[in-house]
């Protein structure tokens, strides 16, 4: 049967990839956010899950604002990488499994989560920088990965609750898939930012700290939160934080704290790093 081996949450920054593809990870400004990665990519490397359900949202590459699915899974075998800003060369595409894919797609339906199914998708820096921060970059991935897109960017947005409940769904999903394969859960996106408007550049360090902690150890803290409460403490793009609930739902309740990291900011961003194990 397939498992669920843990759960790896990232800030998914566009500049990161330009960091990466112009060797400036080194850097005295970047160091210390790659270095938060080092204790994850042990865990991975260590651990070699077969593949990746990459939860991320879609800046505007798929879906617009004129479409925009709550909830979409990628049911390919392929995911080209496609982007919108840096005028970065794409990496290269990353290898999924449609078979698991329809299986959990059949699984969300059947446990009421109606999700978009995709037979196409390209994916952008918010599921990409994850993965190379946590992988490098290269020709051909080390891990296989399915995107998980949940809309964090027009309202109204799933809230806390929905999308911790759509990770309890992810779980029982992926645990009743036949084969065995070792699944590791992203969360990723967030922590608190702002990037428009008044508040522009706003960044709250303590509310990001509780939310890694609370997402470690009681996850139902952040549901008694509504979406304008979250985005009044994180910013508006820091509405993204709910998606690492989504991880949090796909992993058993007592889930254990391999590593957690916090750096801010970077770019415009609060930067966090959580990796949980399944026991
Ligand atoms: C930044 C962060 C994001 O999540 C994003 O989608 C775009 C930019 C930033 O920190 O600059
Ligand atoms: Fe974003």
């Amino acid at each position: 049967m397939a498992k669920i081996i843990g759960g790896v949450t990232s800030s998914h920054i566009p500049a990161v990839g330009n960091a990466i593809a112009n060797n400036l990870t080194q850097e005295p400004y970047w160091k210390r956010f790659f270095d938060g990665y080092g204790p994850a990519k042990e865990w991975l490397q260590k651990h070699k899950p077969d593949i990746a359900i990459v939860v991320y949202n879609d800046h505007g590459l798929n879906f617009f604002l004129d479409k925009q699915p709550t909830f979409a899974l990628g049911c390919a075998d392929i995911y080209p990488n496609a982007d919108e800003g840096w005028g970065l060369k794409p990496v290269a595409s990353f290898q999924g499994d449609a078979q698991l894919s329809w299986h959990i797609a059949e699984s969300l339906v059947e446990q009421e989560f109606d999700i978009t199914m995709c037979q196409e998708m390209l994916v952008d820096h918010g599921f990409v920088n994850p993965i190379r921060a946590l992988y490098g970059t290269h020709d051909v991935w080390p891990i296989k990965a399915i995107p998980l897109a949940v809309n964090t960017v027009q309202h109204p947005v799933p809230t806390a609750k929905r999308c911790l409940a759509l990770g309890r769904a992810l779980r029982k999903a992926i645990e009743s898939y036949p084969e065995d394969l070792k699944v590791v859960i992203m969360g990723t996106g967030g922590m608190s930012h702002q990037l428009q408007g008044e508040r522009a550049g706003l960044i709250n360090v303590e509310f990001d700290l509780e939310t890694m902690d609370k997402i470690a150890t009681d996850p139902e803290w952040m549901t008694q939160f509504s979406n304008a409460e979250i985005m009044r403490m994180a910013g508006t793009e820091g509405i993204e934080t709910i998606m690492w609930l989504v991880m949090r739902g796909a992993l058993q309740d007592d889930a254990k704290v391999i590593h957690k990291h916090y750096h801010a900011p970077i770019s415009n961003t609060g930067a966090g790093v959580l990796v949980l194990e399944n026991n």
